[in-house]
């Protein structure tokens, strides 16, 4: 199984995926935890590079789906061909709702470029933490550039989020605002016993 996670800033992700992973230990499930941008040693570096400095909008998506290409190829492939589960936090969807949705950059185009960099895989379950924006900026300690961005972008990128849910039949939309962590735990390992 290739499940990714997605949602705005403070969604809760980070803590849903460390719980998760307990969970499927104790489960007996051998699985990889990853993260996109980075997930292997050229896309974490293209990560420091991506978060931290100023650059166009497309710069910024190239290097998005270059960090994908490497973290593919030298992550998620393997481990998925050794029988693994993959849990990854963000994937393709967040570069169609960032670069996309809230950005402006054409659908199509970040499409094609997503089926490239991941080798036509898609996940077979994304997970999507939903939450007001204004609670998960709230939420969010250390704002990072596109928190820095504010309320509307992310608003967009919540819309976007829902809209590819709309589509997607992988897509699981979780409510979090009146959830705990447990809570929300329980919802995915729910859901995921279907699989095991
Ligand atoms: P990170 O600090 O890991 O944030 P989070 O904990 O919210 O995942 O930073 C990753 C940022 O990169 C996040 O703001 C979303 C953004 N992003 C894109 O804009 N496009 C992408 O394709 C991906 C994978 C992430």
């Amino acid at each position: 199984m290739f499940i990714t996670f997605e949602g705005t800033e403070g969604c809760g992700k980070s803590t849903l995926i460390r719980n998760l992973s307990t969970r499927l230990q104790t489960l007996g499930v051998p699985h990889l935890v990853t993260r996109e941008p980075g997930g292997s040693r050229t896309a974490e570096e293209i990560r420091k590079v991506i978060l931290n400095e100023e650059m166009d909008p497309l710069t910024e998506l190239f290097l998005y789906e270059a960090a994908r290409a490497e973290h593919f190829r030298n992550t998620i492939a393997p481990a998925l061909k050794q029988g693994k589960w993959v849990l990854c936090d963000r994937f393709t969807d967040s570069t169609l709702a960032y670069q996309g949705y809230a950005r402006g950059i054409a659908l199509p185009m970040i499409r094609t470029l997503n089926r490239i960099a991941s080798h036509r895989k898609s996940p077979d379950l994304t997970f999507f933490l939903d939450l007001p924006v204004e609670i998960g900026l709230a939420r969010a300690s250390d704002p990072n550039r596109f928190e820095r961005e504010g309320v509307e972008f992310q608003k967009k990128v919540r819309k976007g989020f829902l809209e590819i849910a709309k589509k997607e039949k992988r897509f699981r939309v979780i409510r979090v605002s009146k959830l705990d962590p447990d809570q929300v735990c329980e919802k995915v390992v729910r859901e995921l016993r279907k699989y095991l």
